[in-house]
């Protein structure tokens, strides 16, 4: 099995980057947000909730508002720091999801919104999620939909498609989407010991006040779109920008505004 290594390497630079971090907190998280009610509304337990990827620490904030005992997890001491800002009341841990600092049954529910999808060895990670919960503990995660359904990505991948540079390519990686594939997240996750209680779509949206912000988003503000453009020759790079900027004055015109429309997948498990 690979190991992803380029990847690995692409997330972990990705998110020690203070441009990406930042961009992430202040341009990117304005999605990831909106799933935030859907996730505080899905849990059933009542008591130890770990919030695997914590990032900026918008969830874990969140569900200690609602009672929990929460405690935010995430392998980038910048976001951490970003986290112990926002909520300095927070308990913040810096460590990798695929090598968790927990006792075993530690935990009633396991949160990961939106993380899952830029950890390499993902069945080490959900093996780890699966030891630190509780036995018959909940597992809650989000992902982006795919371009099958997603606006957004249909925007930005068709883009890169008819202007980037042949030379420039990702690195191998797990299939980005897969989690919001229902058919997928069943079988992984029955492979790592866990049941899919429900999978429901969240819609997720930018309201963006220019065309030209949608790349910016993805440039500064996640660690995959900012390899993929800031690898790019000028040239390409300006094209891609272009054709992403005319696609949404396009498709996405709301009055004044654009409405980008980023679609989430979130998943409700249980450990068996
Ligand atoms: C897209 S952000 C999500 C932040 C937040 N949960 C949200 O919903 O907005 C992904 C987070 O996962 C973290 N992350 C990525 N790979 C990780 C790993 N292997 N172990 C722990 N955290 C990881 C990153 O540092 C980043 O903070």
């Amino acid at each position: 099995m690979t190991t992803y290594e380029g990847f690995a390497e692409l997330e972990t630079k990705g998110w020690s980057n203070d441009t990406i971090s930042s961009g992430y907190v202040n341009m990117f998280s304005e999605a990831s947000d909106m799933a935030i009610p859907s996730i505080v509304s899905s849990i059933k337990s009542t008591d130890k909730v770990l919030d695997l990827c914590c990032g900026q620490g918008n969830v874990t904030e969140a569900l200690a508002q609602s009672g929990y005992s929460v405690t935010g997890a995430d392998f980038s001491e910048q976001m951490l720091s970003h986290a112990r800002k926002r909520f300095p009341a927070g308990d913040f841990v810096e460590a990798d999801a695929q090598d968790l600092p927990f006792e075993d049954g530690s935990f009633d529910c396991v949160v990961c919104s939106f993380g899952l999808m830029h950890v390499p060895d993902q069945p080490k990670a959900l093996s780890e999620i699966r030891r630190v919960l509780k036995p018959k503990g909940q597992f809650i995660m989000t992902s982006w939909c795919g371009p099958d359904i997603s606006p957004v990505f249909q925007v930005f991948y068709s883009s890169v498609q008819e202007h980037g540079h042949v030379s420039v390519k990702m690195p191998e990686s797990p299939n980005f989407h897969q989690f919001a594939n229902e058919e997928m997240a069943k079988s992984i996750l029955s492979d790592a010991g866990f049941d899919v209680e429900n999978q429901h779509q969240v819609d997720c949206f930018w309201m963006l006040d220019a065309p030209e912000s949608l790349a910016e988003i993805f440039q500064n503000g996640a660690p995959r779109g900012g390899y993929l453009l800031s690898q790019q020759p000028e040239v390409n790079n300006a094209a891609i920008k272009a054709a992403v900027a005319e696609k949404v004055s396009e498709r996405f015109i709301h009055g004044d505004k654009w409405r980008a429309q980023i679609p989430a997948s979130l998943i409700v498990a249980r450990a068996r």
